[in-house]
C-alpha cells in the first residue's frame, strides 16, 4: 500500500543520499575493501568520538553487539541478568543464548525500566543489569548506576533505540561497561541491511569483542579463543561513515517533529504523549509512541487515511508462550501491551505530513 505518511523513509532517504552512497560503495568496491578494512576503521573511530568513549567496535547486529558483550563480559551460566520485558525480544535472546537468566521487572511511566524495582530482584546469582533506552529516551542512568556499583553488577546498556540520546550530557550507551548499538535500516543511523556495534571505555572488553567477532583471530595465524563469524560488514560501514555526518541535523528534525506532535495533541484526554525532552534527558525519538485506549481502531483508522502506524509488541515478551517466561507478572508491561501505538517520525518528514497526521488523530476523537 502507497502511503500517504509512510512509517519508514528508506526510499525519501535514499533519494537525498543515493549519489553520495553510491560514490562510497564504489570506492570500497573498486579498492577491494569488502571485510575489516580502512571503512570499518573510520566507522569505529567516528561513533567513539561521536560517543565521547574510548574504543567503538563494529559487529554484525544490535543483537551480537550484546550477545558479544555479555561474552566479554564473562556472563556464564547460572548467571541472572535483570532487564525488561517492554521491549524486542533481542535483549532477552542475548543473555539466554549466553546460557544465563534473564530476570525480568516492570517498566514505569517513561516506558523504561523501572528503576525502583531493581533491588528486589537483585539475588546471589545477579551478575548484571542491562537497561533498554526504549524509544530514544535513556534510562535514569545516574539511580541505576549507583545500584549496579553497591551491589557490583556489571551494566550492559541496550542504546539500540538511542544513538545520540543523553542523560545529563552523556550519551546512551556510555554509562555502562558496554553500550550497544543497532543499525537496523529503520534506526536513526540505518544501514542497508544489518549491522551493530559496541562502545566502551574498558581496552578488555573492546579487545575481546575484536576477537570474539572473528574467530578469536588475534593475527594472521594465532587463535587466541572460539569465537563467530560476527564483524561489521564492510560496505555497511562505508554507507554508515556516510550517513553518520548527518544525525545531529536528523536528530534536530526529529526534535523539531515531536515538538510539533507535543504541540498538536497534547490536550487530546484520551491521549498519553511520550516525556518532552528536559533539563536532564535528551531524547531523540527514535519512536514516537502514543498510549490510548481504542488502539487498534485508532490503527485501523489512521490506515484508511493513508498513515502508517506500528504497533510494537502487542504480546509482551514474557507472554510468548515459546519463550517459557511467563512465570514473570509484569502488570504496567502488559498494560502498556495493549495501548501503545507508533505514529511516522521521521527527518524526511514535511511540516505538512506531520500537521496531516495530528489532524487525523484529533479527527478520530471527535468523529
Ligand atoms: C531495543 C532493541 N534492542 C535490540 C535490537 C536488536 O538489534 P538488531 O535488529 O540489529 O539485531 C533492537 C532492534 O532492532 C532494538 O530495538
Amino acid at each position: 500500500m502507497d502511503y500517504k505518511v509512510p512509517f519508514v523513509g528508506y526510499i525519501a532517504q535514499y533519494r537525498n543520499l543515493g549519489e553520495e552512497l553510491s560514490v562510497a560503495i564504489e570506492e570500497a568496491l573498486s579498492k577491494g575493501d569488502l571485510i575489516l578494512r580502512q571503512q570499518v576503521q573510520d566507522f569505529e573511530d567516528s561513533m567513539a568520538s561521536f560517543l565521547g568513549v574510548k574504543y567503538a567496535v563494529g559487529v554484525s547486529s544490535g543483537t551480537d553487539a550484546l550477545y558479544l558483550s555479555l561474552q566479554a563480559a564473562g556472563l556464564e551460566r547460572e548467571d541472572e541478568v535483570i532487564t525488561v520485558a517492554h521491549n524486542f525480544v533481542a535483549s532477552i535472546a542475548a543473555i539466554v543464548h549466553c546460557g544465563a537468566t534473564p530476570i525480568l521487572i516492570d517498566v514505569s511511566d517513561d516506558m523504561n525500566m523501572d528503576i525502583g524495582q531493581i533491588e528486589k530482584a537483585i539475588s546471589p546469582k545477579t551478575r548484571a543489569i542491562m537497561p533498554v533506552h526504549l524509544n530514544g529516551r535513556l534510562c535514569d542512568m545516574e539511580k541505576l548506576m549507583e545500584i549496579a556499583d553497591r551491589y557490583n553488577l556489571v551494566v550492559i546498556e541496550d542504546a539500540a533505540q538511542a544513538l545520540g540520546a543523553t542523560y545529563n550530557g552523556k550519551k546512551g550507551g556510555s554509562f555502562g561497561v558496554a553500550g550497544c548499538f543497532s543499525f537496523y535500516p529503520a534506526k536513526l543511523l540505518g544501514a542497508a541491511g544489518d549491522a551493530g556495534l559496541v562502545c566502551t571505555n574498558d581496552e578488555g572488553i573492546a579487545n575481546n569483542i575484536r576477537l570474539l567477532r572473528d574467530h578469536g583471530r588475534k593475527s594472521k595465524d594465532i587463535i587466541a579463543c572460539y569465537g563467530f563469524t560476527n564483524r561489521l560488514d564492510n560496505l555497511q560501514a562505508a554507507i554508515l561513515n556516510v550517513k553518520l555526518k548527518y544525525i545531529p541535523q536528523w536528530i534536530q528534525r526529529r526534535q523539531e517533529i515531536a515538538d510539533l506532535y507535543y504541540q498538536g495533541l497534547y490536550n487530546i484526554p484520551d491521549v498519553k504523549l511520550p516525556p518532552v525532552s528536559d533539563d536532564h534527558f535528551f531524547n531523540i525519538y527514535q519512536n514516537y509512541v502514543l498510549r490510548v485506549s481504542e488502539r487498534d481502531n485508532l490503527a485501523v483508522y489512521l490506515k484508511k487515511r493513508g498513515i502508517e502506524t506500528i504497533i510494537s509488541n502487542p504480546i509482551p515478551v514474557h507472554h510468548q508462550q515459546a519463550l517459557r517466561l511467563s512465570h514473570f507478572k509484569l502488570p504496567y508491561t502488559e498494560q502498556l501491551a495493549k495501548q501503545v501505538i507508533s505514529i511516522p517520525l521521521i527527518p524526511e518528514m514535511e511540516n505538512s505530513q506531520v500537521e496531516y497526521v495530528i489532524h487525523a488523530v484529533r479527527d478520530f476523537y471527535v468523529k
